[in-house]
């Protein structure tokens, strides 16, 4: 089997599997990731989100060959329960979240609007997040967690 070497959260990792093999799989099976979520396995709604370099990336629609030496961030590389980005702050002081499950994707999504555009507009963060969806529709309170994000950082 090939091996696959690229930096994830940091830490130099290599994987021995198919290089067809959806990226999603290889994080949340070899490599024990599970911040990274399933939801429609087609690009179309989010859930499984991460950055590549700093770009955010349906990781269900990214084979594993591609990213080879590439700089791959998942939410469990964006903060900590002791350091948390300030995305999670502002995330859980809008009390934007209800069950949960799209949010990994949303974080990582708004992390690489903020690293583009630290200083993003209602419209602009709208458009960021356009193609993550939120069954819960907690699309609003998401907008304002991201926006104030921003701030915080601004702020720093
Ligand atoms: S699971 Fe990847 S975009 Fe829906
Ligand atoms: S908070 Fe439940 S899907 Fe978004």
């Amino acid at each position: 089997m090939p091996s696959v070497r690229f930096r994830l959260n940091g830490v130099e990792t290599s994987v021995d599997a198919d290089p067809d093999r959806p990226l999603l799989d290889i994080l949340r099976g070899q490599l024990g990731m599970t911040g990274p979520h399933f939801g429609c396995g087609a690009n179309e709604c989010g859930a499984c989100n991460v950055m590549i370099g700093d770009q955010a990336v349906a990781s269900c629609d990214t084979p594993l060959w591609s990213v080879a030496d590439k700089d791959i961030t998942t939410i469990e590389g964006l903060g900590t329960s002791e350091h948390p980005h300030p995305l999670q702050t502002a995330f859980i002081a809008e009390q934007a979240l209800q069950c949960g499950y799209c949010i990994p994707g949303i974080l990582m999504s708004a992390a690489a609007l903020l690293k583009k555009n630290p200083d993003p507009s209602d419209a602009n963060v709208r458009a960021a997040l356009d193609r993550n969806l939120c069954r819960c529709g907690s699309h609003n309170r998401i907008v304002k967690a991201v926006l104030r994000a921003a701030a915080e950082m601004a702020a720093r």
